[in-house]
C-alpha cells in the first residue's frame, strides 16, 4: 500500500471521539538501535549506511516510520543518550551526508524518519556544559548548579546538596572543582540535567529542532521528556537543597533517595510542551511527536495528547512494563497478567474520547518480551508465544511500535558473566546493589539475565553467519557486544522463507492496521478482566459506510482472545457469551473458520476450539462477529 492510500484510509476513519484521525493513527513505527542494526565498515558498530542498506527490508515489512535511537555526536557513555553536539552525526555512525542520504532513501520508499531528541540532559562534553562551568559565562545558569551542603567541605563525602541517587548508580550530584559547585544528573555523571527554567535553554533547543525538521526529518521521539519540568519551590529551589523547606524524600537501603517524583511532570510541563509546539511544530504537518513519559498517569497522558492542548501526539507510558507498587526493577516480584491487564486497560480507557496512546512492549531499555512474558524454552513455544504477544499488542487501539528483532521473536541473551555486559546501568547497579548487600552476586546475575537492557542490544539477527550478518564474518573487529548464539535458529533470512514465521505474522498484523478500520479505529473494551490466564477484549466500530455487521446495525466487531500461558485454558464466560450470541445461524452453536481474521493456529482449529470452549497453549486470534 502506498503512503497516499494509507492517508486516504486514515482520512476516512473517525474515532469514537470527535476528532478525525491524523496520519499516524493507523501507522506502525519501527525502532532502530543503530549501534546494533547493521555494520558496513567492519568496526563492530552499526552505522547509518547500514540502516540505508536495510530500508527495503523495512519497507517490505510494511512499517510507516523508522525511529532511530541517537546518532548524534556523543562520547557514548550511555550509547549516545549523552549528546555533545546535537547538530552533527557521531563519526561512529557516519556523517551528515549519510544522514541526508538515509532520509532521502527512506522517503523514496514512503518511510518517515523520526530522530531521538535527548534534551533533559546533554553530555558533560557539550559546549554548553563546558561554558557553564564558568560562573561568569552567559551559560552559567543553563544547568542545575548548587553549592555544597552548608557546613560541609565541597567535594567531600556527604557534601552533596541533597541525598538523591542517580538512576544509574551513585549520587545524582557531581562536584566540579573548576566551578566549586555540584551539578545535578539524574542519569550518569556524564549526563548533566539542563535547566529548562531558563528561557535561553528552551530557545536553543527549539532552534536545533527546527534545524532538523528543515533538513527533512519527520519528527522526534523525546527522551524522558516529562523530566524537564522539576518541582521547584517559590524561590526556584529543589527539595533538600540550601534553605528549602522540603526534604528530598525517603532514603533507600543503598543510601539514596529518589529524585522522582520531585523531578517528573513538574508544574511547567504543559507550558513547556505547548511552547515547544508553538515554536517548532505550528505550521508544519506530516510530523510525529512521541514523548517518553516514565511515571505519567493515564489521565495525564490524555491531557498531554489531547489535540486541543497542542502538546504532543502521543507518549510512552511505562507502568505496564514496570513492577507495580513502587518496587525497584532489580528486586521486583515476578510478572503478573493481572498487572498488564490493569495497566493497558487504564491506557485504553483514558483516551477513549480524546488523546491517543502508543502501544509497545519492547524497546532498547526493556528485556525481550518473548523471554519476559512468553516462553522461550522451546522453539515451538517461542514461536507461538511471540505471535500471541504480538497479536495481543497490535489488536489494541493506538499506534504500535516494533523494536528491531521483535518481529523475529528475538530472545534475551543470557550472558553468564558480568564482563559480557556493556550497559552502564547494568554494571553500575550490579556493584551498587551487591556491595550494599541488597542482592547476592548470584541473584544480581539472574536479575541481569532477566531484565538488563543489554538483552535488547545484541546484534540484529539477519542470518546464521558468525556475527548474524550484523557485520561480516571476516570483519577485523568483533561486534561491540556479543551475538546471541541462537542466531542459527532465529534470523531474518530463515524467516523470510517461511510463510508461518513470526516475521510473516508481524507483516500481516501491520497490514491489518493499515487496511482494517476496526483494528485502526474501533472502540476497545476488556472482557473477562479477572481471568488469570486469558487476555480478551472486543473492538467495535460503528460508522456509516464501514458498517455491515451481521445484525445489520452497521456495527463491526472483532473479538480478540489470547491465552497467555503455555498450558491449555478455558474460554472465559464473557468472551464465550459474546461469541455464542453472535454465531451465524447457519452453523448452530459452531464457529466459522472464515471469521478468523488472524491467529497463530490454523483457522479450522480455532473454530473447533471455540466450539469446545478450550484454548491451546498460547492460542491467540482475532475473530470477526
Ligand atoms: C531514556 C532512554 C535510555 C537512557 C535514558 C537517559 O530512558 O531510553 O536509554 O539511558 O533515557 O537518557
Ligand atoms: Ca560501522
Amino acid at each position: 500500500m502506498t503512503a497516499d492510500q494509507r492517508m486516504t484510509l486514515a482520512d476516512s476513519i473517525h474515532t469514537n471521539g470527535a476528532t478525525p484521525n491524523p496520519w499516524w493513527a493507523n501507522a506502525v513505527v519501527y525502532q532502530i538501535y543503530p549501534r546494533s542494526f547493521q555494520d558496513t565498515n567492519g568496526d563492530g558498530f552499526g552505522d547509518l549506511p547500514g540502516i540505508t542498506s536495510r530500508l527495503d527490508y523495512l519497507a517490505d515489512l510494511g512499517v510507516d516510520v523508522i525511529w532511530l535511537s541517537p546518532v548524534f555526536r556523543s562520547p557514548q557513555d550511555d550509547n549516545g543518550y549523552d549528546i555533545s553536539d546535537y547538530q552533527d552525526i557521531d563519526p561512529m555512525f557516519g556523517t551528515l551526508d549519510d544522514m541526508d542520504e538515509l532520509i532521502a532513501e527512506a522517503h523514496d520508499r514512503g518511510l518517515k524518519v523520526v530522530m531521538d531528541l535527548v534534551v533533559n540532559h546533554t553530555s558533560d562534553e557539550h559546549a554548553w556544559f563546558q561554558a557553564s562551568r564558568d560562573k561568569d559565562d552567559p551559560h552559567a545558569d543553563w544547568y542545575w548548579w548548587r553549592p555544597a551542603k552548608a557546613g560541609h567541605e565541597p567535594g567531600t563525602p556527604g557534601a552533596e546538596p541533597n541525598e538523591w541517587g542517580s538512576y544509574f548508580g551513585g549520587s545524582a550530584w557531581e562536584y566540579d572543582p573548576k566551578r566549586g559547585e555540584y551539578y545535578l544528573h539524574q542519569f550518569s555523571k556524564k549526563q548533566p540535567d539542563l535547566n529548562w527554567e531558563n528561557p535561553e535553554v528552551r530557545a536553543a533547543v527549539y532552534r536545533m529542532m527546527n534545524w532538523w525538521l528543515d533538513r527533512g526529518v519527520d519528527g522526534f521521539r523525546m527522551d524522558v521528556i516529562t523530566l524537564i519540568s522539576k518541582h521547584v519551590d517559590a524561590n526556584g529551589e529543589l527539595p533538600g537543597v540550601g534553605d528549602s523547606a522540603r526534604d528530598a524524600g525517603p532514603i533507600g537501603p543503598d543510601g539514596y533517595s529518589s529524585p522522582n517524583p520531585f523531578c517528573a511532570d513538574g508544574p511547567r510541563q504543559d507550558e513547556f510542551l505547548a511552547e515547544m509546539h508553538r515554536e517548532v511544530f505550528d505550521g508544519r504537518d506530516g510530523y510525529l511527536t512521541v514523548g517518553e513519559a516514565p511515571g505519567i498517569s493515564a489521565e495525564r497522558n490524555r491531557t498531554i495528547t489531547d489535540p486541543a492542548n497542542r502538546e504532543l501526539d502521543m507518549l510512552f507510558l511505562f507502568d505496564h512494563v514496570e513492577p507495580g507498587g513502587g518496587q525497584s526493577k532489580w528486586t521486583a516480584e515476578p510478572w503478573s497478567l493481572a498487572h498488564l491487564k490493569r495497566c493497558l486497560a487504564g491506557h485504553q480507557r483514558a483516551v477513549r474520547d480524546r488523546g491517543w496512546t502508543s502501544l509497545f512492549f519492547n524497546n532498547h531499555d526493556q528485556p525481550r518480551v518473548v523471554s519476559r512474558w512468553g516462553d522461550d524454552s522451546s522453539e515451538e513455544m517461542r514461536v507461538l508465544s511471540a505471535k500471541a504477544i504480538a497479536l495481543l499488542l497490535h489488536m489494541h487501539r493506538g499506534t504500535p511500535y516494533v523494536y528491531q528483532g521483535e518481529e523475529l521473536g528475538m530472545t534475551n541473551v543470557y550472558f553468564d558473566s558480568l564482563d559480557q555486559y556493556r550497559d552502564l546501568e547494568s554494571i553500575n547497579m550490579y556493584h551498587q546493589l551487591t556491595e550494599a548487600g541488597v542482592l547476592s552476586e548470584e541473584a544480581m546475575m539472574d536479575a541481569l539475565k532477566a531484565i538488563s537492557r543489554d538483552n535488547a542490544r545484541t546484534p540484529m539477527q539477519w542470518d546464521a553467519t558468525k556475527y548474524a550478518g550484523f557485520t561480516a564474518s571476516y570483519a577485523p573487529t568483533e561486534p561491540w557486544i556479543g551475538t546471541n548464539p541462537n542466531k542459527d535458529v532465529i534470523n531474518v533470512k530463515k524467516q523470510l522463507r517461511d510463510g508461518d514465521s513470526v516475521l510473516a505474522f508481524y507483516r500481516r498484523l501491520i497490514e491489518l492496521r493499515h487496511t482494517n478500520p476496526v483494528v485502526a479505529a474501533g472502540d476497545w473494551a476488556m472482557l473477562d478482566e479477572a481471568d488469570p490466564k486469558v487476555y480478551a477484549f472486543v473492538r467495535t466500530l460503528r460508522e456509516e459506510g464501514v458498517g455491515g455487521g451481521i445484525d445489520g446495525s452497521g456495527e463491526k466487531r472483532l473479538v480478540v482472545v489470547v491465552n497467555m500461558s503455555s498450558g491449555s485454558a478455558a474460554l472465559p464466560p464473557e468472551t464465550k457469551d459474546l461469541l455464542g450470541l453472535n454465531m451465524s445461524g447457519a452453523i448452530i452453536g459452531g464457529a466459522s473458520a472464515d471469521r478468523v481474521l488472524i491467529g497463530n493456529y490454523p483457522a479450522e482449529q480455532v473454530a473447533a476450539d471455540l466450539l469446545f470452549g478450550k484454548l491451546a497453549p498460547w492460542e491467540a486470534f482475532a475473530y470477526e462477529l
